[in-house]
């Protein structure tokens, strides 16, 4: 490691044990500008910063402007799509991030809104909590099965095939893809069929986005995709929210078209307060939790922290994003 003492900012608040890795090479500065009586000083500490960590905040053009020093971004995320990619690429700055360590465990939350949904937990359990449980729920209550139903994954990253790992060996379903390429994935052993978008959305019951955020993707489900949609189907997004239209994925549930949603990701997070997705009754929305664990989000910080420190030695760091 080099010797040479940094700046750097840290714009979102890190494990104890993290910082303190960073502060006995660096100056750190800890300011986190989506506060509002931190942000004068998250702005103060750009001119010097060498480094920053963080996340869950854009960085713009006009904000690299005003950091001149710049030579890494580390981001506890594995999207970037806060991140001005080309941008960074332009100045020379690196820009890297955490794949890897969340995808079991945002996989797993994928499959736990799937489940929800399907069976109506949230609904169902607010009836046991609001003193409805007076009799044995009729079947205006009941659910849907959710093995042996066909499940359709778009995206088929590291997340999304470890979703199909849990649809097609733990759950009995017939799961199928969309993605720019096929991915071989010999523990699957041929029981994830790669499929265009509009054959994927017209012959799946439960359709789960694990997208990233890019020019191909934003918007990518608007009325005609939600309106292929096996009618009675459910909808699952623990991708990126803006990938979705959500003017057309309410008038789809509305329609009836759509059984239930499942949303870990919003187009505006933390949603508005008058945003429908809050209330409405066949909606279940998540605060974007998918890596939200105690040991998740760790190796998250760790794997960050690492990376930081690597480039600021002049090493490669361990996970820079190439995308
Ligand atoms: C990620 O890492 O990109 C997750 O969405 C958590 O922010």
């Amino acid at each position: 490691m080099s010797a040479t003492r940094k700046s750097v900012l840290v714009f979102r608040e890190l494990p104890d044990d993290q910082l303190a890795r960073i502060a006995a090479l660096h100056d750190v500065v800890v300011a986190n500008p989506r506060k509002p009586d931190r942000k004068a000083a998250f702005e103060a500490a750009l001119p010097q910063a060498q480094g920053l960590i963080g996340s869950s905040y854009a960085i713009t053009p006009a904000l690299l402007d005003a950091a001149p020093r710049l030579e890494v971004i580390s981001t506890i995320s594995v999207g970037v799509d806060n991140y001005p990619v080309a941008e960074l690429r332009r100045r020379g700055i690196l820009l890297c991030h955490t794949p890897g360590v969340l995808t079991e465990t945002t996989a797993d939350t994928v499959f736990l809104m799937v489940m929800a949904a399907s069976r109506r937990v949230v609904e169902l359990a607010n009836h046991v909590r609001e003193g409805r449980w007076d009799r044995n729920i009729g079947e205006d209550l009941f659910g849907w099965d959710v093995h042996g139903k066909t499940l359709g994954i778009l995206g088929f990253g590291r997340i999304g095939q470890a979703v199909a790992r849990r649809g097609a060996l733990g759950f009995g379903m017939r799961v199928q893809y969309h993605n720019p390429q096929p991915v071989d994935l010999p523990e699957l052993a041929g029981r994830a069929r790669h499929l265009p978008l509009d054959e994927l959305l017209a012959t799946s019951d439960i359709v789960a986005a694990t997208l990233p955020l890019t020019d191909a993707t934003r918007g990518l489900m608007g009325p005609r995709e939600f309106g292929l949609m096996k009618p009675g189907a459910i909808f699952v997004n623990g991708g990126r929210g803006a990938t979705v239209q959500e003017p057309a994925l309410l008038a789809a549930l509305d329609s009836g078209r759509l059984r239930a949603a499942a949303l870990d990701v919003f187009a505006t997070e933390p949603l508005p307060p008058d945003s429908p997705l809050r209330t409405h009754p066949r909606v279940t929305p998540l605060p974007h939790i998918g890596s939200a664990t105690h040991e998740t989000r760790h190796a998250m910080a760790r794997l960050a922290t690492g990376n930081l420190l690597q480039a600021l030695a002049g090493e490669r760091p361990q996970a820079v994003y190439t995308g």
